[in-house]
């Protein structure tokens, strides 16, 4: 036995010496740069990728054609005939929209699923006689559609008896959690908002409580909040966020429904010492709930809003409401389908895509793997060019080549490798030698709609003039917007 044991160990010493040589003489493979802390989560990335997603306000609200409900509604009033939670749904599967997030309990405290802690709920209306459970059929109907689910559920409670003492409260709020979060299978977002009236009670929340428990019952959940902790608020309710746009911020100088932080919410923080991107909360109306008297915004409104929180690294959370009827009306179905052709229109073409690129250097040398090329490529994370870390190579650019003139586009796109961290803080784009933009952030998404119209050209430099550490570029795109006329600028 000892002696077979020794033979065999010479053996793998052999071969593990000749493994070794094997390893010195090949060529070492350049490796990615360290990241930049803090970094996004694996459901933050994900998240952040959906860019546009849904909310749906529906409630007592939406048959007293209010925006916030009093607490004394009478459950009767619920009682949306012709519901069909399909309809939302496939309309949103339709505009390309991944997540869906429905408002379970808004302010009223109306609950839209049969909860046992409350009989202000679903139970007590005459819809389905008193047995239907609208948070199952659109978690149901999302499930058929292969779309994720997110749900909303009011701090501000104007029905429990409750709200106002911070123990009891608590606990019937946590209550109404565990029930969500465990009847329903996976929840993908989960939705707390600091609202509330002047003359409310004043109530303490337990945040640290309620986000324990969330984390325990969905593992791939992300938290929105004013102040995250996975997702945060991006200061106002009309889809704009900062220019300059961080998902880094400081946590610690969040909190919940403080009007002083709403400009530090819209820009973050290039020091934050945590990733906490941007949500921008926006609806298709006027109002939140459905009103008879409301229509959609147009189409050059929505594209806007679009511009002004996708392009500025943010996801944008469109809320459309159901109607009495229980469905969404014709008018904002039809929307949608214009908002997702336009979309497709300007963005499924690159115009860069066929041109050649070139940048002041590359990690890792010519085959490194980290070339100007990676930009056009479809993968939008995880190839990327990255410039050479000498320290004299401060003039970081990269360049993409056409036919003289051959260019004509009014849309410049930038992405950054998020994944290894949030970097770019300055940045400038020239045409032909021309400064076309002079601009702030990346991150995820940067897209810059020229104020100047359609330009034409051959040469494209986007020039990084300030970052943290070496910058990561994932992809670049030339686009041709034909909803874009800059000269006839009243969008809002
Ligand atoms: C809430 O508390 C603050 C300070 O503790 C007090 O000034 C205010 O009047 C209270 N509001 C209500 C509605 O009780
Ligand atoms: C959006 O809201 C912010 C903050 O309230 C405001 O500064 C900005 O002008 C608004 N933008 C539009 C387009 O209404
Ligand atoms: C609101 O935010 C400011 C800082 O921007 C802070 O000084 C203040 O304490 C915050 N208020 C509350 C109630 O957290
Ligand atoms: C955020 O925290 C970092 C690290 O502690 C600090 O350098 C930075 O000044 C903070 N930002 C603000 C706005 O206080
Ligand atoms: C709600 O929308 C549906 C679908 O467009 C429509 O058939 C129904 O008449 C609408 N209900 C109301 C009250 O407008």
């Amino acid at each position: 036995m000892v002696k077979l044991a020794r033979s065999s160990c010479l053996t793998s010493l052999v071969l593990l010496s000749s493994f070794a040589f094997a390893v010195s003489t090949r060529e070492r493979v350049p490796t990615p740069p360290l990241p930049i802390l803090p970094l996004p989560s694996y459901s933050q990335l994900k998240w952040q990728q959906r860019e546009i997603i849904m909310f749906f306000h529906f409630g007592v609200n939406t048959f007293t054609d209010s925006e916030w409900g009093t607490g004394h509604e009478d459950p009767a009033i619920f009682d949306p005939v012709g519901l069909d939670a399909n309809q939302w749904v496939s309309a949103a599967a339709d505009a390309g929209i991944s997540l869906v997030i429905l408002t379970a309990k808004h302010h009223d405290g109306f609950c839209l699923w049969p909860s046992k802690y409350t009989d202000h709920s679903v139970e007590s209306s005459h819809w389905k006689g008193g047995k239907g459970d609208v948070v199952r059929e659109f978690v149901d109907a999302a499930k058929a559609h292969g779309v994720d689910a997110g749900l909303y559920l009011s701090p501000w409670d104007r029905h429990e008896p409750r709200y106002g003492h911070s123990l009891e409260y608590n606990e019937f709020y946590l209550a109404q959690l565990q029930e969500l979060l465990t009847k329903y299978e996976s929840v993908r977002e989960i939705w707390f908002d600091g609202a509330k009236g002047s003359n409310a009670p004043n109530m303490t929340y337990y945040f640290t409580e309620w986000f324990s428990m969330v984390k325990e019952l969905q593992s791939s959940i992300n938290i929105f909040s004013d102040a995250g902790p996975d997702v945060r608020w991006v200061g106002n309710e009309n889809g704009s966020a900062g220019t300059t746009s961080w998902a880094t911020i400081n946590g610690t100088a969040l909190s919940i429904g403080n009007a002083s932080i709403e400009r530090y919410l819209s820009t973050g923080d290039p020091r934050g010492t945590d990733y906490i991107p941007p949500e921008c909360d926006v609806s298709i109306r006027k109002g939140w709930f459905w009103h008879k008297s409301q229509s959609p915004k147009r189409l050059s409104e929505l594209l806007q809003i679009y511009y002004n929180s996708v392009g500025r690294n943010c996801v944008m959370l469109l809320n459309v409401p159901p109607n009495t009827t229980g469905l969404i009306s014709e008018t904002d179905v039809h929307r949608l389908k214009e908002l997702r052709n336009a979309l497709d229109t300007i963005f499924s073409v690159n115009l860069a895509e066929r041109c050649s690129v070139k940048a002041s250097s590359r990690r890792g040398g010519k085959d490194g793997g980290f070339g100007p090329e990676n930009v056009l490529d479809s993968d939008h994370l995880w190839t990327y060019w990255a410039p050479g870390d000498k320290d004299d190579d401060k003039d970081r650019w990269i360049e993409i080549r056409g036919a003289a003139g051959g260019l004509r586009f009014n849309v410049i796109r930038i992405q950054e490798a998020v994944g290894l961290g949030q970097r770019i803080g300055r940045h400038e784009i020239y045409v032909d030698g021309k400064k076309v933009v002079q601009g702030t952030t990346v991150g995820y998404k940067r897209l810059h709609r020229l104020e100047g119209g359609v330009v034409s050209g051959s040469v494209v430099r986007v020039r990084i003039t300030e970052s943290k550490g070496l910058p990561l570029v994932s992809s670049i795109g030339l686009h041709l917007d034909p909803y874009w006329q800059p000269k006839d600028g009243n969008w809002f």
